[in-house]
């Protein structure tokens, strides 16, 4: 759809309750997929905010991305039970191995990677999801099958 016109039925839609922002910045991303530029200007002035506190909240928050995601997000769990089975370890080396950070995507666009706080897999910790696939007892060398088999 057309960007201001479904811009303008988001805002419309919770400008008028207690605490606006956020429930329009859901809204837009999941319409999009991500917060696009030309987007926080027209919140900012329909709420009465300035562009830098708009950008400020969606910056703030890991849950609103600034950019369209890669085509595949790979996630890997940050949560407790992952943490003791060292997820934190398994973070650094498939950093390393993609070159990304979390949050950030391949700059062939293909792979973004993101955290997730717990997949119901704490069981077999760490554990990692892609698209629909669910990964457990995950270490490098498996999430680098699941990233291969889904062509990212
Ligand atoms: Fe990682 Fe539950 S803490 S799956």
């Amino acid at each position: 759809a057309d960007l201001s016109e479904r811009l303008g039925a988001i805002i419309a839609a919770h400008r008028d309750r207690e605490g606006p922002l956020l429930p329009i910045l859901h809204d837009i991303q999941a319409e999009w997929g991500f917060i696009p530029d030309e987007a926080e200007p027209v919140i900012a002035a329909a709420l009465g905010l300035t562009r830098a506190e708009i950008h400020g909240v969606v910056s703030f928050y890991h849950d609103f991305r600034e950019k369209p995601a890669g085509r595949h997000v790979l996630r890997l769990c940050r949560a407790e039970a992952c943490q003791s089975m060292g997820a934190d370890a398994l973070a650094d080396q498939v950093r390393a191995a993609l070159g990304i950070d979390f949050h950030e995507t391949t700059r062939d666009g293909r792979l973004t990677l993101e955290p997730v706080f717990c997949l119901g897999l704490c069981a077999c910790a760490p554990s990692a999801q892609m698209g629909a696939r669910l990964l457990g007892r995950a270490d490098l060398a498996k999430v680098q099958r699941l990233v291969a088999e889904a062509g990212a």
